[in-house]
């Protein structure tokens, strides 16, 4: 697109993208290799080589047909340093992408369920994000999600392990992932009450592959502040409205929503809609490292389905820097 360098040049923030999301094939046969991890090659052949994997990338055919991958190769990640490596390789793309801010995801559940220590992960991301801030100038925030494939009271478990992170600071908030069908938003809101009270900052996915439904049941019941996906919000005007008037922050993938058919095309996405019905909205990467894009690819992306203005991508930008959930002086900075 001929507005390729100014979207890359616009101050933007990322709200949603899992760092586990951000492990490349190349990156799991060297940390299997280093860490004497076997791939499954021999159930499944696309763990032959980074290109079988690769290839296997381009033919998702659901949300939990490719969590199956994410949760398989999330396994080569053992120690520290590898957590590091993965969010500091993250962090430099980002930063080229004209990322200022960077709110990551990450799913400590998914760590600790296969007896990788919880602070062996939060240390590792920790590290790259101070060097984030010190080397690139890219502010960041880290943000727990609850994985929903796991029994619920799995999670308040690790709320109780999290929780001093929460109350300090060290992790900006919460947030819902994994498995949407099935998983109701409401059977976590416990957790999520114990959350609010103690001030801590509350996001979910819902609307991915789940129904407008699971919105409305995430704002009700979780009293989410954020609405991560939500591309199905549009097909509740009543909601959407509410959504707008309240000035809530839609977190988008379109790449993400095109590679796990949640549409048939970018095109199909609410972004007109959420345009002319003053819904806020970001544009993010969700799991570059396997739908082939990482930020700014999602911005052109949208650019070649949309064809926005100018003024309509500035627009956008700035939401994403208020919608973030940094401090008014780093948001005037940015801005
Ligand atoms: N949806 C739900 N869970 C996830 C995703 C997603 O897009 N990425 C990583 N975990
Ligand atoms: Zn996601």
């Amino acid at each position: 697109s001929p507005l390729h360098p100014f979207l890359q040049s616009l101050p933007k923030c990322e709200h949603h993208m899992h760092l586990e999301g951000s492990l490349s094939p190349s990156l799991l046969f060297t940390l299997a290799s280093r860490n004497k991890i076997t791939l499954p090659a021999s159930a499944d052949s696309a763990f032959t080589s980074p290109e079988t994997l690769l290839d296997r990338y381009t033919r998702f055919t659901s949300l939990d047909d490719f969590l199956r991958y994410y949760y398989i190769s999330m396994g080569c990640l053992i120690y520290e340093a590898d957590f590091e490596q993965l969010a500091w390789d993250y962090f430099v793309r980002a930063k080229s992408d004209g990322v200022m801010h960077a709110e990551v995801f990450f799913d400590p559940q998914a760590h600790t369920e296969r007896g990788i220590d919880y602070e062996t992960v939060v240390n590792g991301f920790e590290k790259a994000c101070k060097r984030a801030e010190q080397e690139l100038e890219v502010t960041t925030k880290l943000i727990m999600c609850f994985v929903r494939h796991l029994p619920v009271e799995h999670t308040n478990e690790t709320y109780i392990q999290a929780e001093p992170h929460l109350v300090s600071g060290r992790l900006a908030g919460i947030g819902l992932d994994s498995s949407e069908e099935g998983h109701p938003p409401r059977k976590w809101h416990e957790v999520y009450g114990k959350a609010k009270k103690q001030g801590i900052r509350r996001t979910a996915h819902a609307g991915e592959e789940g129904p407008a439904e699971y919105i409305r049941e995430a704002l009700t019941h979780l009293d989410i502040e954020r609405i991560d996906h939500g591309i199905r919000l549009a097909d509740d005007k009543e909601l959407m409205r509410e959504v707008a008037e309240r000035k809530m922050l839609v977190t988008m993938c379109p790449l993400s929503n095109l590679k796990l058919r949640c549409v048939k095309e970018i095109g199909e996405l609410p972004i007109r809609t959420f345009l002319d019905s003053g819904v806020s909205f970001s544009i993010n990467s969700d799991d570059p490292a396997y739908f082939s894009g990482y930020i700014l690819d999602n911005y052109c992306a949208v650019q070649e389905a949309f064809g926005l203005t100018v003024q309509e991508w500035e627009n956008i930008a700035k939401a994403s820097v208020n919608g973030s959930w940094c401090d008014g002086s780093r948001k005037d900075a940015i801005l």
